[in-house]
């Protein structure tokens, strides 16, 4: 019966004490007790293999900043006093225009809207004085009454005898239209 051939298998060191380990083409061999022609001999066992270090992946993986959540925008709610009086796009910037609108009560009135570096300005036309209607002017927002003179960016007082500036309303541009509170 042939054995297998071992010669290439078993390390080259010789085997002289139990427990002795000795490593041999990637595997630890250890010396233990065999039997050989009916004698007790020491010889290499069959041998471990030698786990190799597999090289470390330090490079982890960076989270990719993922894009941020798109924030929906939110519902456009118009509140129920507050009146539609023209587009956005009626009144560009540095400019005064009058429109007439019926106001909570229903009743028409005619307003004056400002675009400026102050920002867009509502204001009613109703003179202060004694409640004529103002218009716009070369030189401003004149009363037709008597001849009181407002800045049409702002409504202040000009030149009386109105002594106090036109009345403002609170003012919104929602998607486009502008809506006074009056
Ligand atoms: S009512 Fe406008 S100036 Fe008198």
């Amino acid at each position: 019966m042939a054995f297998p051939a071992f010669a290439d298998s078993t390390p080259t060191a010789k085997c002289r004490f139990l427990g002795q380990k000795t490593s041999f083409k990637g595997k630890l061999y250890t010396c233990i007790k065999g039997k050989s022609k009916g004698k007790t001999i020491l010889k290499w066992d069959s041998g471990k293999v030698i786990p190799v270090a597999s090289p470390s992946t330090s490079q982890t993986p960076t989270a990719s900043p993922s894009s941020s959540p798109t924030v929906s925008p939110e519902p456009v709610i118009v509140k129920k006093n507050e009146i539609p009086i023209a587009k956005s796009s009626e009144v560009s910037v540095n400019s005064t225009q009058s429109f007439t609108a019926k106001n909570s009560n229903g009743s028409e009135t005619k307003y004056i809207l400002a675009r400026n570096s102050e920002g867009l300005i509502a204001m009613d036309a109703t003179c202060p004085h004694q409640g004529c209607t103002v218009a716009i002017a070369a030189s401003g927002l004149l009363c037709p009454c008597h001849n009181a003179l407002f800045d049409p960016k702002n409504g202040a007082v000009l030149r009386g005898p109105a002594s106090y500036p036109l009345n403002r309303f609170e003012v919104r541009e929602v998607e486009g239209v502008i809506y006074i509170t009056d």
